[in-house]
């Protein structure tokens, strides 16, 4: 008994001391401990945000199932009275697992939600019985509970913020991301090699994904663009597992305001056969299925009747290489008639700005490993800004709307 007290007092003081800057802490909600706490190891993180849905995602330590409870912002507290809840589940079974995957729809555009995550770990079966353990879920109690805003076409203008070739030096990005004015950011971008190669789960958050959290990533979405890196490593194949997207791909377009936004996969960079990719490269077949994807979805009312259509693909399309030639080939021809305003890039670890020409009838701007994208709207302008970790402006371009 004395020794499970002190496992208990030891959790519930290492729950408290890892607070963050947004104040998710988390409560072990039953008394009876087991010896190792069942606890929320990573998250949550919003996927996939849009007008009327949104998915959370979430980590234990063990396996479990997983709902979110949801609140309108009317000022009441969380527990006013009983808040809906979402499950975890999938063909009427809700999932038992330690990765927690929920999506929500039929939320109401522009709007702000309160949310709480919980997880129930299950312990084992006896036949058909269930058997289960604690309950964790994030705090109400102690700190406000984590909230969103669904995105909204009709909103007219937007900021968002693109990181890329982070590599896995999580430090560069809070130093990036320092001065940001979250409750002024709609939504941001991680444009690909947010790791070098992938080895475990606790790898991908060890590397980049606990800082985003810490940072932004409960309350502000975060949209993910693969790149060449993310397709690296033995865990490589478990990367959809942790940005899950209500298509099954990692390619879509979504928008926020009067932007409309392009988001490829841009594959690896050399061809499938390369050495260096020991047999595991398939990525040619993979670029002409997002070809088709582009030429249906350039005809989607939502990107027809933007403002401003944006482009975000890791691998810029003049690099002389493989896999950018393929995104020159496929990609761009595509996007020349669809009056594309501007591509955003990473990869090459350097800013950049390319005007229109050589076939590409476009600018492409370039981000870098240790600098950030700070874009905004206003009216008929779209202002781009590439800031450095002195938080200089280090590149700005102007794209005025075009229709
Ligand atoms: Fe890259």
């Amino acid at each position: 008994m004395m020794k499970k007290l002190l496992y208990f007092s030891l959790a519930l003081f290492l729950i408290y001391v890892t607070g963050n800057s947004q104040e998710i802490y988390y409560d072990t909600v039953e008394m009876t401990v087991p010896d190792e706490p069942f606890l929320m190891a990573h998250g949550p993180y919003l996927q996939h945000l849009g007008e009327t849905a949104v998915t959370f995602v979430w980590i234990t330590n063990r396996e479990g199932i997983g709902w979110i409870e949801l609140a309108p912002d009317d000022g009441t507290h969380f527990y006013h009275k009983e808040r809906p809840k979402f499950f975890a589940a999938s063909h009427g079974l809700k999932s038992v697992s330690s990765v927690h995957t929920v999506r929500i729809a039929n939320l109401e555009p522009g709007t702000k939600y309160r949310y709480r995550a919980y997880s129930q770990e299950v312990t084992g079966y006896s036949g058909t019985r269930v058997e289960y353990g604690n309950t964790v879920a994030t705090n109400v109690y102690r700190s406000v509970p984590l909230e969103f805003v669904t995105n909204d076409h009709t909103k007219s203008d937007i900021n968002f913020l693109m990181l890329s070739d982070i590599h896995g030096n999580d430090h560069v990005m809070e130093a990036l991301l320092q001065d940001i004015e979250w409750g002024n950011t709609d939504l941001v971008f991680f444009n690909g090699d947010m790791y070098g190669h992938l080895e475990s789960r606790e790898q991908l958050f060890d590397d980049f994904m606990d800082k985003a959290v810490d940072i932004f990533a409960g309350e502000i979405p975060m949209y993910y663009a693969r790149g060449n890196h993310e397709a690296r490593g033995n865990y490589a194949h478990n990367f959809f597992d942790y940005f899950p997207s209500p298509t099954g791909d990692l390619y879509y377009m979504f928008r926020q305001g009067p932007v409309s936004f392009l988001v490829f996969d841009s594959g690896e960079d050399k061809p499938d056969s390369d050495i260096e990719y020991y047999g595991i490269a398939a990525f040619d077949e993979y670029m002409a299925q997002q070809a088709e994807w582009l030429n249906e979805v350039i005809r989607d009312d939502d990107f027809l009747n933007s403002k401003f259509k944006v482009v975000v693909i890791h691998i810029p399309p003049y690099h002389p290489w493989h896999g950018a030639r393929r995104i020159y080939d496929k990609f761009v021809p595509v996007l020349n008639d669809a009056g594309v305003d501007i591509m955003l890039c990473g990869h090459r670890h350097r800013v950049f700005y390319q005007e229109p020409g050589d076939g590409i009838a476009f600018p492409v701007l370039e981000n870098a490993h240790n600098t950030l994208l700070k874009a905004r709207t206003e009216g008929d302008r779209l202002i781009l800004d590439i800031i450095n970790l002195d938080g200089e402006i280090v590149e700005s371009v102007v794209i005025e709307a075009n229709n």
